[in-house]
């Protein structure tokens, strides 16, 4: 019954996801990703989701980034998608862990050049004395790498967030919107309404 309810909400997303990316939005896989520091505050940054299926959800990143060293702290996360195009919001909650280096390589290799470059350049969330450093470092990096392949940082890698709770928003009239909460309750997924 509980891996029911569990696949039942995986196809529910999958299928408004697929329905999201059919409308041809601008970056229907953009979500809200929420980490807590260590001082208990929480900080909130889009990221795209990557990957999604029976073991959750994927996005990747610089490990070494403001985020990166929250989820090591703490790998406790939020994501939220709105699509407004379909007026629906899906909130998840769960641990994130690394990707094996192996799922890693596989998508670093389908990303383009300038973005793989890019990675090398970009010391994410640190500070940028002026840009001009950027612009710099992106030619370096551009040059150590000449026309061979360009090898994935090993800080820049991906999360998978395990969900523990998943739940559909429809946008209703009246206000008397639609909310299902599929979570885990003593090892068990559960189903529920929620109030709007
Ligand atoms: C539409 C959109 C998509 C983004 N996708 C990613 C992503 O997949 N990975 C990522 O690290 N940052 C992504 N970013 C940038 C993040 O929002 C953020 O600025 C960056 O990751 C640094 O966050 P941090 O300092 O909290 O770690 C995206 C931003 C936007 C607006």
């Amino acid at each position: 019954m509980s891996t029911d309810l569990y696949s039942q909400a995986v196809h529910r997303f999958q299928a408004l996801f697929a329905k999201a990316q059919a409308l041809e939005m601008p970056e229907p896989a953009a979500m809200s990703l929420a980490t807590v520091g260590k001082d208990g505050r929480p900080s909130v940054r889009t990221v795209l989701l990557k990957t999604f299926d029976v073991r959750g959800f994927v996005f990747y990143t610089n490990m070494h980034s403001r985020k990166g060293e929250q989820l090591r702290a703490n790998p406790n996360a939020a994501l939220c998608f709105f699509w407004q195009a379909l007026m629906q919001q899906v909130l998840v909650e769960g641990k994130v862990q690394p990707v094996s280096d192996a799922e890693a390589d596989a998508y670093w290799a389908t990303r383009q050049r300038l973005s793989q470059i890019g990675a090398w350049a970009s010391q994410q969330s640190e500070v940028l004395p002026e840009r001009a450093l950027l612009d710099k470092r992106f030619m370096e990096f551009e040059q150590r790498f000449g026309g061979q392949p360009v090898p994935r940082p090993k800080h820049w890698s991906g999360y998978l967030l395990e969900p523990r709770l998943i739940e559909f928003w429809q946008s209703r009239p009246g206000r008397l919107h639609q909310r299902e909460r599929y979570f885990i309750e003593h090892g068990s997924w559960q189903w529920q309404l929620i109030y709007p």
